[in-house]
């Protein structure tokens, strides 16, 4: 579904971020992708979604050459991006901000909010509150609803679980394979390499700007070298 082949990006002059990174996902997979602070997770995603330019390698989507193309091109192809720090609009209400998510749908503003609802019951019961009052894990959901509103074929979360409370965590990555479930293939970027290890069908790990190591997601929760660096136990 997404095949990236060596695909480079320098901040600026002189940042090289990426190094070459070669992935891929394929169609109904949950892939996450680890890595410490700097290793090129966000720059990863914000290059698939056209927000930064790559100055090497390839990005296809569904056979289709997407790394020169505008992000909202990008976008109305099936690629939808939560970023890290949960973009919502703070103002406006839970139901407004989902709405903004359905702008270029066609069909049936109802049903795709039904949809949403019966993933995020909890935002049912909040539509008509301002979206900043709401809870971190609250936000969270309401980041990943309005991505959906979308109707994505890939989902690309950047850190989901950031700052959420153990239960909370448990949730969201609840959600993530119950959205997976539903045919909707994942691209998971995490610092929490264990839950997503635990979700994903296969991962890569990141290592200032380049794959150190591929797997499944299983056998990369055995692996030692992964143990250590991530999992906190050797
Ligand atoms: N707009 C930018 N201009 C210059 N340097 C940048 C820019 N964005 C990111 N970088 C640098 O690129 C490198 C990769 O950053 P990136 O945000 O992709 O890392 P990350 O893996 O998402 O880290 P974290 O886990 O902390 O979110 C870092 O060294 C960062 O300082
Ligand atoms: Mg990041």
């Amino acid at each position: 579904m997404l095949e990236c082949k060596s695909v480079s990006v320098t901040h600026g002059k002189k940042i090289s971020a990426l190094k070459g990174i070669s992935l891929e996902v394929r169609e109904g997979e949950i892939v996450a992708l680890i890595g410490g602070n700097g290793a090129g997770k966000s720059t990863f995603l914000r290059t698939v979604s056209g927000l930064h330019r790559s100055d090497g390698g390839e990005i296809q989507f569904q056979g289709r050459r997407i790394d020169h193309m505008a992000p909202h091109n990008i976008s109305a192809l099936g690629i939808a991006h939560v970023p890290e720090g949960r973009r919502i609009f703070s103002r406006l209400t839970v139901l407004e901000n989902l709405e903004l998510g359905f702008y270029l749908q066609r069909g049936s503003l109802k049903s795709a909010l039904e949809n949403i609802f019966r993933i995020f019951p909890v935002l049912k019961e909040r539509v008509f509150q301002s979206a900043g009052t709401l809870s971190g894990g609250e936000q969270q959901m309401l980041a990943m609803g309005r991505s959906l509103m979308s109707n994505p074929r890939l989902l690309m979360l950047d850190e989901p679980s950031m700052g959420l409370s153990p239960i909370l965590v448990e949730r969201i990555f609840d959600t993530i394979r119950a959205i997976n479930g539903r045919g909707v293939t994942v691209l998971l970027v995490e610092q929490n390499a264990k839950q997503s290890l635990g979700i994903a069908h296969r991962a890569y790990v990141l290592e200032t700007g380049r794959v150190v190591l591929e797997g499944k997601g299983a056998d990369l929760l055995e692996n030692d070298q992964i143990r250590q660096a991530y999992l906190g136990s050797s």
